[in-house]
């Protein structure tokens, strides 16, 4: 498949800007036109021609450059780009783009482009461990930008572990998914409501029982979808993290909060995505002073909750509803019996309280399965999951 599509691609200066010429020559085989921005620091590691050759235009440096401002001024250069994928990016950029600075041209490239925005990170295993580069990073992902490895590996300072650019080959990958993903708009006019994050069932004024979910799946997904055109509601429970702007956000506690914000909108949407942690039991009575410590042992005693996603799938004008299975073991057994007994369109399965993946983690892997097929879609970042995901429901949904 040949893309037809503009690539920027920005280079920082760390030691793997060297592969980013591999990226370079991989992307104009897929058919991309690419231009490239190096930082003054690149340049002391790989030479502006190499790029030059291999992209087949000039490459792009200065910020306060009159030449270069009248063959494409940076606006321009911005505009010009359908994704700004920037590899290698060192910590002292991603702490520049974190805060906004615009002090050279690929930071105020990064500023003035409305496309989307890959960055593949790549340092030592020290400062990407830090905790101000976990913040930065952190806050970019929260501001919509797609974060591509890194990778856990050899390192050049001798090192070994995270902090290794992604491959060229991988990042490619990845760059043609996320294309495909733009062009497509799948979902272009359809509601989507989505539900994320834990929720809190409250013993007495001070504590609650609650579950491990960070709402990073369920928001990966409110992005995923709002990427592929559709207007998105997102019904969070407690998290840390922060949607796009053009993503309506009802924020709720509780399980019985979360039930009433899904049911009452259900009606009227094309899709509900159940990703939410919700627990199944809540306590039955919620103490209105704070239980003092007694005994030995005691006991509480614990209330069902309603399922909201049997309640959705219930309704007279019921959206597209998937749910999600949340599986220590059986994985497959469980979620073909949530499928078959909540009569949900679509069921995606993902182990939990393993290693990798799952609660709380930046991967995840899920096995998806609906009436008559099943696909399974390999360990990946919750971004580039939740968009395979859209994906596959906006396939089923035109079936
Ligand atoms: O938030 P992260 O840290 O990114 O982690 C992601 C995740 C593991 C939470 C997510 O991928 C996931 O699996 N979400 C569903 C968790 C869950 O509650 O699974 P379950 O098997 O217990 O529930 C099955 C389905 O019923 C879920 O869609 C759940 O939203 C729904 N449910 C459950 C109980 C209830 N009272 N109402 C519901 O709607």
């Amino acid at each position: 498949m040949a893309i037809n599509k503009r690539i920027l691609l920005g280079i920082s200066g760390g030691i793997a800007a060297y592969k980013s010429a591999e990226l370079v020559r991989l992307l104009r085989k897929q058919g991309a036109e690419v231009r490239v921005v190096m930082t003054q620091s690149a340049m002391e590691f790989i030479s502006p021609l190499t790029f030059q050759a291999l992209s087949g235009n000039p490459v792009h440096s200065e910020l306060l450059n009159a030449d270069a401002e009248n063959a494409m001024g940076h606006i321009n250069l911005a505009r010009w780009a359908d994704l700004l994928i920037i590899a290698p990016a060192t910590a002292n950029l991603i702490a520049k783009l974190s805060h906004g600075l615009a002090d050279d041209l690929l930071s105020t490239l990064y500023l003035a482009a409305t496309c989307p925005v890959h960055i593949a990170p790549a340092m030592n295993k020290a400062m990407w461990a830090k905790a101000v580069t976990r913040e930065n990073i952190d806050k970019l992902q929260r501001h919509g930008i797609t974060i591509l490895g890194p990778e856990q590996g050899d390192q050049a300072c001798g090192e070994t572990g995270f902090g290794r650019m992604s491959e060229p080959v991988d990042i490619c990958r990845h760059l043609l998914q996320a294309l495909e993903f733009q062009n497509s708009s799948r979902l272009k006019g359809l509601k989507v409501l989505i539900s994320a994050g834990p929720t809190r069932e409250p013993l007495d004024p001070v504590r609650y029982i609650t579950n491990r979910s960070s709402g990073k799946m369920g928001y990966a997904l409110a992005n995923a979808a709002l990427k592929a055109g559709a207007e998105v509601t997102l019904i969070s429970g407690p998290v840390i993290l922060t949607a796009p702007a053009n993503i309506e956000v009802v924020k709720v506690e509780t399980a019985a909060q979360m039930y009433e914000a899904v049911i009452s909108r259900a009606p009227d949407q094309a899709i509900y995505i159940g990703a939410a942690a919700v627990a199944d039991y809540s306590p039955a009575i919620m103490q209105p002073e704070k239980i003092k410590k007694q005994d030995e042992q005691t006991m509480i005693i614990l209330q069902k909750t309603r399922d909201i996603l049997a309640e959705v799938a219930k309704l007279d004008k019921r959206p597209f509803t998937v749910g999600f299975a949340a599986e220590t073991h059986k994985l497959e057994a469980y979620a073909r019996d949530k499928l078959t007994r909540k009569k949900l369109d679509m069921i995606a399965a993902n182990w939990v309280g393993r290693e990798l993946g799952g609660f709380d983690s930046e991967q995840n892997a899920l096995q998806v399965f609906w009436k008559n097929g099943q696909k399974n879609l390999a360990m990946t970042g919750k971004e580039q999951l939740a968009e395979q995901l859209i994906d596959l429901i906006a396939e089923r949904l035109q079936e």
